[in-house]
């Protein structure tokens, strides 16, 4: 998709898409078309019962007296309720209804809108963002799709009096864009072809933006002591991997702060395997990976001010006569040992050593976990927020305020020594799952506190969050990509610069 941003008119051939705010307060473009038209915009809007609410549309085909083949008028509801979020969500409705509509080029006249805290070139380069994030579609393996289901728009103008302004911003926000769409990417490849291997090497892609990348294979983390990981992957033929990131963009010697994502490419449960029904879903429990390596392209690709590391633990757990039984007892890079009562609870047993890694080699401000780690989660907080567990009331505090901001939204559970308690064993350090039952996201966070040695740390479970099975704003069915732009926001408001 192409984007220019240019001066405000309505002169186009194309589909000419105009704002009008409550009770039908037309934009001065749409007043324009109304006037061209002979009055036909206005008229139709009342008999359509248009009245300029956030996101409703009204669509005029043909008309007369201008060249545009058609025109979209869409409601911006009340200026002051207007957001970078919420004209995101006007530019995705808008490619969403045209995406296969016929037409290749869309013009969008983005007059100034009076009462709007977005300074003008923001808001039309918010509108094309939210376009922009909408219109990604995962369609590598569809080669029998119908012409009239295709995308067809591939060109994008939008019209404002601050064109530079809207160029300048939109140019970070389409960097961004590009971390969110290689965490799609990433989240919906199949297992077959993204495994731990073929993920490193997706990884080693991003020396082009300037990121630093090491792989450490099953050698090396057997050397490091990493028998917690490794216990994972054990039953599987790929390799397990440990990718590590770096991106330098701020003082040099300055502390980093660090990401680390369980890439588990694909969990069948292990040995205490899964019901078949859904199993397939399981494809995307690299998720906290995939949005580790999107965020780090977001943050090269807009050279963000700030010295980061990522580390992402890249394993597949399958059941084999090789595999790790319920009741084996391995032992972790911290020297910590850990009975695994259950191999499906293998995410924590993955992040336990990648964390105790990420500390003890980097030393970071702070580390920030994300992983699809527990269905527990899901029973919590549903689809619409990822839970987020620290001590910490500084993180959790920008997490929240982040997320709010871009529309991946999250909530704080408790960590509590009273919940530590149900990993405890009688036969090693602790257990991978809680007795009594309960808490289940909650002991999980416990057990991975166990392994950050008291750096200040955060772990967000994102199990819930990172695939739709619907329709959302931002994104059409499938990967998300929740998460990139909430810490490529929260990195940016509190440690640049
Ligand atoms: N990958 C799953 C968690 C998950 C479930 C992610 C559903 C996305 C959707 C994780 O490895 C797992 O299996 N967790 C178990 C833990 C249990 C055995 C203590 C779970 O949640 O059931
Ligand atoms: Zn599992
Ligand atoms: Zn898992």
């Amino acid at each position: 998709m192409n984007f220019t941003f240019e001066a405000l008119g309505i002169d186009s051939k194309d589909a000419l898409v105009v704002f009008a705010g409550e009770k039908l307060a037309l934009s001065n473009s749409a007043k324009d078309i109304d006037t061209a038209t002979n009055g036909a915009l206005s008229k139709a809007a009342k008999t359509a019962q248009f009245e300029g609410k956030h996101g409703s549309m009204l669509m005029m085909l043909a008309p007369n007296g201008i060249d545009a083949s058609r025109v979209l008028l869409v409601g911006t509801g009340e200026a002051k309720n207007l957001t970078t979020l919420t004209l995101n969500n006007l530019g995705a409705a808008i490619i969403a209804k045209l995406q296969t509509s016929g037409e290749t080029t869309i013009h969008i006249a983005v007059d100034d809108i009076k009462g709007s805290d977005v300074p003008c070139g923001e808001a039309a380069a918010r509108i094309a963002e939210g376009a922009l994030l909408r219109n990604y579609r995962f369609d590598r393996y569809r080669t029998k799709e119908s012409e009239n289901k295709k995308p067809t728009v591939a060109n994008i103008t939008v019209a404002t009096s601050s064109a530079k302004d809207a160029e300048k911003c939109f140019e970070v926000l389409s960097a961004v864009a590009e971390g969110v769409f290689l965490t799609r990417d990433l989240v919906s490849e199949p297992a077959n072809i993204l495994h731990p291997e073929s993920f490193a090497d997706r990884i080693k892609e991003l020396s082009a933006d300037g990121v630093d990348v090491e792989v450490l294979g099953e050698a090396e983390m057997a050397k490091l002591g990493m028998g917690s990981l490794l216990s994972v992957g054990q039953g599987s033929e790929r390799e397990s991997q440990l990718a590590i990131m770096r991106w330098n963009g701020g003082e040099k010697g300055d502390q980093p702060i660090a990401f680390v994502g369980k890439g588990v490419t694909f969990d069948t449960g292990g040995i205490s395997i899964k019901p078949s029904a859904g199993m397939e879903q399981m494809k995307w429990d690299m998720g906290g990976a995939g949005t580790v390596v999107g965020l780090m392209k977001a943050l090269a690709g807009r050279k963000a001010k700030v010295n980061v590391v990522a580390i992402v633990g890249l394993v597949e757990n399958m059941p084999s006569g090789n595999a790790t039984r319920p009741g084996d007892v391995v032992t972790s890079m911290s020297g910590q040992t850990i009975e695994v009562l259950n191999t499906d609870a293998e995410g924590r047993l993955v992040l336990a050593d990648a964390l105790w890694y990420c500390q003890d080699r980097f030393s970071p401000k702070f580390m920030i976990d994300l992983a699809t780690l527990t269905g527990a989660i899901i029973v919590t907080l549903g689809n619409e927020h990822a839970g987020i567990f620290t001590d910490d009331d500084g993180i959790a505090s920008g997490l929240s305020a982040s997320g709010n901001v871009v529309g991946d939204k999250v909530w704080r559970l408790p960590l509590h020594e009273d919940y530590d308690k149900k990993i405890n064993c009688d036969i090693a350090d602790m257990a991978n799952i809680s007795s009594p039952p309960g808490a289940g996201s909650i002991t999980a966070a416990q057990f991975l506190k166990r392994f950050t040695n008291d750096t200040p740390w955060c772990h967000m479970d994102i199990a819930g969050t990172v695939w739709s099975n619907k329709n959302l704003p931002l994104s059409e069915k499938g990967g998300t990509g929740f998460g990139v732009r909430l810490l490529n926001h929260f990195v940016e408001e509190n440690y640049e610069g």
